[in-house]
């Protein structure tokens, strides 16, 4: 017969693996949604140089959408493993929180501007926008190698 400690230890082990492997879909979430980020700033470019401003906004708006779910995307414990994720985010979440809410903020400030068409307030929210993305990694991605 299985002892009471033993069936405790294993149903731990269990919870823990499970919470690794959620763990590692939340990594791989994230990491997938800044990819497709350089690729709406690639859009957004192209959209500038072309003068396509409706490209512009949409993809704007697809990066305001994704800042909006950034904080979900890095639930406490997903800090270890495949990650550049700084133990900073989750000792200074406000601080995280407020970086993720400034970049929301550039994105729909530049959608904005797309909207109005002024070339040089579109260039001047993409370079803001980009300024935001900077800086949430200057203090909470671990630099590459
Ligand atoms: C609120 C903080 C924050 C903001 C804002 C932010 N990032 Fe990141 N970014 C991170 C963190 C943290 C990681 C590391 C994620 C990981 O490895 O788990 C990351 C990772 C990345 C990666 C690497 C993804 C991979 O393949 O591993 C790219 C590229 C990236 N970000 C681009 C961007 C771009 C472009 C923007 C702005 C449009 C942006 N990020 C905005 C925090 C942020």
């Amino acid at each position: 017969m299985l002892k009471m400690t033993q069936v405790i230890a294993a149903g731990t082990l269990m919870l823990s693996v499970s919470g690794l492997a959620l763990a590692a879909d939340v990594v791989k979430e994230r990491q997938d949604g800044f990819k497709e980020n350089v690729t709406h700033l690639k859009a957004i470019k192209a959209g500038e140089e072309s003068g396509d401003h409706g490209a512009v906004e949409k993809a704007a708006e697809a990066v305001a959408a994704y800042a909006a779910k950034i904080p979900d995307l890095f639930p406490e414990g997903s800090g270890a493993g495949e990650t550049r994720a700084k133990a900073e985010i989750w000792t200074d979440w406000k601080g995280f929180v407020a970086a993720a809410e400034a970049n929301h903020q550039a994105a729909l400030k530049l959608a904005a501007a797309a909207k109005t068409g002024v070339a040089s307030d579109i260039a001047a929210a993409r370079e803001d926008l980009g300024k935001s993305c900077g800086a949430c990694h200057d203090k909470y991605r671990v630099p590459k190698t």
